[in-house]
C-alpha cells in the first residue's frame, strides 16, 4: 500500500484539507455575509492557522525516519519531499499573509519589522532556511550538486524547525504549553536522531552515487 501510487494521491488530498478549511468561512464571508469563525480578525485567524500548520508539517515529515526505522518501512521515503514541501506551501501562506495583509508589501515595513521584533526575526530565519530546501528538493538538484553536499544542505530542516518552535514561543503572550509541546516533540525526534547517529558510525561513510538519483528514494537526510 505505501508503495502505491494512489496512497500518494491520497496523501496530496490530505495535506490540502487545511488549506480548503481556511478557504472555506472566506467563502462563505463572499457568498452568505456570515463567518463567525474568522472571528473579529481575519488577517490574525489565516495567520495562526497557516503558523500552525507550518510547524506541524515541518514535525511530521521529521517523523518519517523514525517511523520508517521503527517500522522497518522503507516505502515511507517516498512521502518525505511532498510533506516538506507541504511544510514550505504553508510558511509561504503564513508569509505572505503577513507581507500582504499586514505590510501591504512595504519592504521597508517589512524590514522595520524583522529588526523591532525578535519573533519576526526568527520566524524570517526559519522561512530563508526552508527556501532553498524547497528550490532544491528535485532529483535534478541531488545530480547537480552531488548528494553528500545537498543531503547536508537538507540537514538545514532541522534548523528551520527549531527556528518555528522559538518563533512561536517568543510570540505567545502567557500561555507557553503549545510553543512548548512542539518544542518537546522536536527534542524526542533529534535526540532519536542523535542516538541512532552514535549507534552506526558507518552510516556517516559518503553514499554511493547510485543512490544520488531520486530524493524519493535517495537516503535523504536522516
Ligand atoms: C519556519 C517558519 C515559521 C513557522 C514554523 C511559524 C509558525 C508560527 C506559529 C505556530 C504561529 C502561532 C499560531 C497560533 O498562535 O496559533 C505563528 C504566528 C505568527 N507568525 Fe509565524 N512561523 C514561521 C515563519 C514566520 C514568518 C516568516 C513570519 C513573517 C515574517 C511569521 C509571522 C508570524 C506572525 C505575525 C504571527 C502571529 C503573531 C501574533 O499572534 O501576534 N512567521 N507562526
Amino acid at each position: 500500500m505505501l508503495g502505491s501510487r494512489w496512497t500518494k494521491v491520497v496523501l496530496f488530498a490530505v495535506c490540502l484539507v487545511p488549506f480548503l478549511l481556511l478557504l472555506w468561512p472566506f467563502w462563505k464571508l463572499v457568498t452568505t455575509g456570515y463567518a463567525p469563525e474568522l472571528g473579529a480578525n481575519p488577517v490574525e485567524y489565516i495567520t495562526h492557522d497557516t503558523g500552525t500548520w507550518t510547524i506541524r508539517f515541518l514535525l511530521i515529515t521529521l517523523c518519517i525516519t523514525p517511523l520508517r526505522k521503527i517500522f522497518n518501512q522503507p516505502k515511507l521515503t517516498r512521502y518525505r519531499r511532498m510533506l516538506g514541501l507541504f511544510a514550505f506551501f504553508y510558511v509561504c501562506l503564513h508569509f505572505m499573509t503577513w507581507f500582504i495583509l499586514d505590510k501591504s508589501f512595504s519592504l521597508s515595513d517589512m524590514w522595520a519589522d524583522v529588526l523591532k521584533r525578535r519573533f519576526i526575526t526568527m520566524g524570517m530565519l526559519g522561512f530563508a532556511m526552508l527556501l532553498p530546501l524547497a528550490i532544491t528538493s528535485t532529483a535534478g538538484w541531488v545530480r547537480r550538486m552531488g548528494f553528500a553536499k545537498w543531503q547536508r544542505l537538507h540537514r538545514l530542516i532541522y534548523f528551520a524547525a527549531l527556528a518555528g518552535v522559538i518563533h512561536y514561543y517568543w510570540l505567545v503572550k502567557s500561555d507557553v504549553r503549545l510553543p512548548l509541546m512542539y518544542g518537546a516533540i522536536l527534542a524526542v525526534l533529534m535526540l532519536y536522531r542523535v542516538f541512532m547517529w552514535k549507534q552506526a558510525p558507518a552510516r556517516r561513510a559518503p553514499a554511493p552515487r547510485a543512490a544520488a538519483t531520486s530524493p524519493n528514494t535517495a537516503s535523504l537526510p536522516d
